[in-house]
């Protein structure tokens, strides 16, 4: 068995293929490169930097399994890889608790200016007053998506006393009620939230699904959280939304291109970023690393897949 590994893995995962056959690690392959190399290989484990479009699959004549170690699978064309039989297996589980902990990190980093004020204070500027915050106890969260990151996000932010307003057209109003939230129109997510985050796959419904429009009817020091997918809200119209004092500012993870360079978003103030961290934690990388290995090696012995 041939596997490559295209991104890099925690090497308890490379571990595991080793076990089974020969493994390739190749973490900068052009996309001309992929396409030479790809048609000997049974298997490959991408995160997000490497793209497996229709062009790349085409030249995948003994690819059997794509294994997407983390959450998300938009860098990998579902349809032209099914076409080729091709299973397309992801970890969804695995990055949880680390995702909707760096979504409470940069909540609270936003509300009281931490990476503004440690960079003044290391350029030796003392501005107490220019950093008053604001706390989170009692304001409310709006989340969009109540999958498995968003739920934990939203009982993160109920222990911190936030009040949370969730919009899933796809989750009951019972398990809502199991996590203290309620539920709500879209609307009403967007006018009420004094911090909104967002928990959904990028897909061409929510492409943009927080644009002008939403940015004109939030509050005016409302705080805009991406740790999802770059896209899933408009940058162009962040950037705007924030110069015209429509909402107060944003932590972003995710961009539209990563990494966003030349982006005026790097250069607001009112602006936190990270360089798409989110699943960035030791245990999260054991876990998707370990995950994804077992599952692609069950796939090729024929046993069902549990994901994607
Ligand atoms: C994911 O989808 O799992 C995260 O964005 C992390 C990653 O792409 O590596």
């Amino acid at each position: 068995m041939k596997f490559l590994i295209s991104d890099k893995i925690e090497e308890k995962g490379i571990l595991k293929l080793k076990e089974k056959g020969q493994v390739e690690v190749e973490t900068s392959l052009s996309k001309e490169e992929l396409k030479n190399r790809i048609p000997k290989y049974d298997a490959i484990i991408v995160r997000s930097g490497t793209t497996l479009d229709e062009e790349v699959l085409s030249c995948a004549d003994n690819l059997k399994v794509i294994g997407r170690a983390g959450v998300g699978v938009d860098n990998i064309d579902i349809d032209a890889a099914t076409k080729k039989g091709i299973i397309v297996i992801n970890a969804p589980e695995a990055s949880t608790i680390s995702v909707s902990e760096h979504t409470l990190g940069l909540l609270m980093a936003s509300a009281r200016n931490i990476p503004q004020a440690n960079s003044s204070l290391k350029d030796e500027k003392w501005e107490k007053s220019k950093f008053l915050g604001e706390e989170v106890y009692e304001k409310t969260l709006g989340v969009f998506g109540l999958g498995r990151i968003g739920s934990e996000v939203a009982k993160r932010a109920r222990k911190l006393g936030m009040d949370v307003l969730a919009f899933d057209p796809y989750i009951s109003e019972e398990r809502a009620n199991e996590l203290g939230i309620d539920l709500s129109i879209k609307e009403k997510v967007i006018e009420e939230a004094d911090f909104i985050t967002t928990h959904v796959p990028l897909t061409e419904e929510t492409r943009h699904l927080i644009s002008s429009e939403e940015f004109d009817r939030m509050k005016d020091d409302a705080t805009i959280l991406n740790v999802a997918r770059g896209g899933i809200v408009d940058e162009e119209a962040l950037a705007d939304a924030i110069k015209e004092g429509k909402i107060k500012g944003a932590a972003l993870d995710v961009f539209e291109e990563e990494p966003p360079f030349g982006s005026e978003l790097l250069e607001m103030d009112e602006v936190i970023v990270t360089p798409h961290l989110g699943a960035s934690t030791e245990e999260a990388q054991v876990n998707v690393a370990v995950s994804i290995a077992n599952q692609v090696l069950d796939a090729l012995e024929g046993k069902p897949a549990k994901n994607a």
